[in-house]
């Protein structure tokens, strides 16, 4: 963990919030390889959850809701709070659920009773503050679905089954944040919530839990990294009448990445006694009136990239790139799978003095940079550019030498199998998508 949360600074991935500051409690921001590699996640899921699907549709829903509606959810009760104790001693406050022993892990000293937190964090909106003005950021982004189902539902003329999904912003006060971007107090989920018939809702159970692994798999993260656990019901989120964590093995242990929930009629039903709207949903078929019963698939962004970072990572034996001179010293590379990677392509001039070959350069950069996210690189040995290519995980680093001005070709390397071969500049952009390498949607469909 502490190589990648130094890959991440050092290659501009994440950088703690407010550094210059002296950080701020658990919130990350995410640098120029953070944000494409984030972006690549979001639309890895929206294309699967909802390209894929032939009744799946997308909502953005409002951070910002009115607080009946998390008095509906049950979030502002005791259901949606952590258990706190504090040490008597030292004054460190911990969630007595991470602790092994009845004792301070800081101090050793005795500990308070358990007292219960609740996770919500609160704001108010307009002029005054007082309680009539008061809300809170949302602490999952589903609530926005729950509370627009009948709207999408008229507008989009579904029927039962039907899913809808949408990535978002959420906040939760965390007591004991930590491990990197691995519980942070601001974090994005991507939530899908499948609107099912009552009696059908264990079979879409199943079939959503083994497309979200196949999801996972799909995106390089290796079988025996990944596994479903189901959760006994004492441990439960408060709405789930049946959950599924999928975890990844990190290296600080196995760790939920997703959660997959029955959450029955709970939302519905709250929403609608709170309400007093009717959001029960006519069945012509069977000529009766119900609350579905929700599915839902949700996974926070950054846990997922941090998953797919760490499978990612690898240490190779020196001499990849010329840069190590023992194979004792080692080189990174990024292997992200080629969906993900933040920069697919790197434009290399052999040699940054010699006009030509610059001017030559920068007209493949042109040529590419509209189909493909592609940097320009000449600062340092050829070498030191290959070795920040292969450590930010860039898929083919295409140089321009003294050839190409000759024949019109260039050197294109392959990250994984490192194989180089000659290409011409103007058969290049075809060779790039006969490797599938994911284009800009708005140019190269
Ligand atoms: N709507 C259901 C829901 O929010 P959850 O298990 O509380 O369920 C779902 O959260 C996912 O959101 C988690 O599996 C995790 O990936 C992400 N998540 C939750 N809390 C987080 C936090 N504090 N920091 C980062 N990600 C978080």
């Amino acid at each position: 963990m502490n190589q990648i949360t130094s890959l991440c600074k050092r290659r501009g991935f994440v950088f703690p919030s407010s550094e210059i500051y002296s950080g701020f409690g658990s919130c990350y921001d995410f640098g120029p390889l953070g944000v494409e590699l984030k972006n690549n996640i979001k639309k890895a899921w929206w294309k699967e959850m909802l390209q894929n699907q032939e009744d799946v549709v997308g909502l953005d829903a409002s951070i910002l809701m009115s607080a009946k509606v998390w008095q509906a959810s049950g979030h502002l009760t005791a259901g949606f709070a952590d258990e706190l104790v504090d040490c008597k001693k030292c004054h460190h406050r911990f969630r007595k659920d991470f602790l092994e022993k009845n004792k301070c892990p800081d101090c050793g000293g005795e500990l308070t009773e358990a007292r219960k937190f609740n996770l919500m964090m609160k704001t108010f909106v307009g002029p005054v503050e007082d309680e009539a003005a008061q809300t809170y950021l949302r602490a999952e982004t589903c609530q926005g679905i729950y509370v627009n189902f009948l709207n999408v539902l008229n507008s989009s003329r579904q029927k039962i089954p039907f899913g809808i999904a949408q990535i978002g912003k959420a906040f939760r006060n965390e007591i004991t944040p930590g491990n990197f971007i691995f519980r942070m107090r601001e974090f994005e989920q991507m939530e899908m919530q499948w609107f099912c018939e009552p009696k059908q809702a264990d079979k879409f159970f199943d079939f959503w839990k083994e497309q979200r692994i196949k999801w996972y798999l799909g995106l390089g993260i290796k079988k025996e990294n990944i596994r479903a656990i189901e959760v006994p019901e004492k441990e439960r989120a408060h709405y789930a009448k049946k959950q599924i964590d999928i975890e990844y093995k990190f290296a600080f242990g196995w760790k939920e990445i997703e959660g997959i929930h029955n959450r029955g009629d709970w939302d519905l039903s709250n929403h609608a006694k709170h309400s007093r709207q009717d959001l029960r949903y006519f069945d012509e078929a069977a000529k009766e009136k119900y609350f579905p019963h929700i599915i839902e698939t949700s996974v926070g962004v950054e846990r997922s990239f941090l998953a797919f970072l760490c499978e990612a990572y690898q240490e190779v034996e020196g001499g990849r790139t010329k840069t190590t001179k023992s194979k004792k010293e080692k080189e990174i590379v990024l292997k992200l799978h080629q969906d993900l990677a933040p920069i697919k392509i790197i434009v290399l001039p052999l040699v940054k003095n010699k006009l030509k070959i610059v001017k030559k350069a920068r007209e493949v950069w042109q040529l590419l940079k509209p189909w493909f996210v592609c940097q320009y690189d000449d600062a340092g040995s050829i070498g030191r550019r290959y070795r920040r290519g292969d450590e930010i995980g860039v898929l083919y680093a295409i140089t321009i030498d003294f050839e190409t001005l000759e024949q019109e070709d260039v050197t294109i390397r392959d990250r994984d199998t490192m194989k180089q071969e000659r290409i011409k500049i103007k058969e290049l952009i075809e060779f790039l998508k006969s490797k599938s390498v994911m284009g800009d949607s708005r140019l190269s469909g």
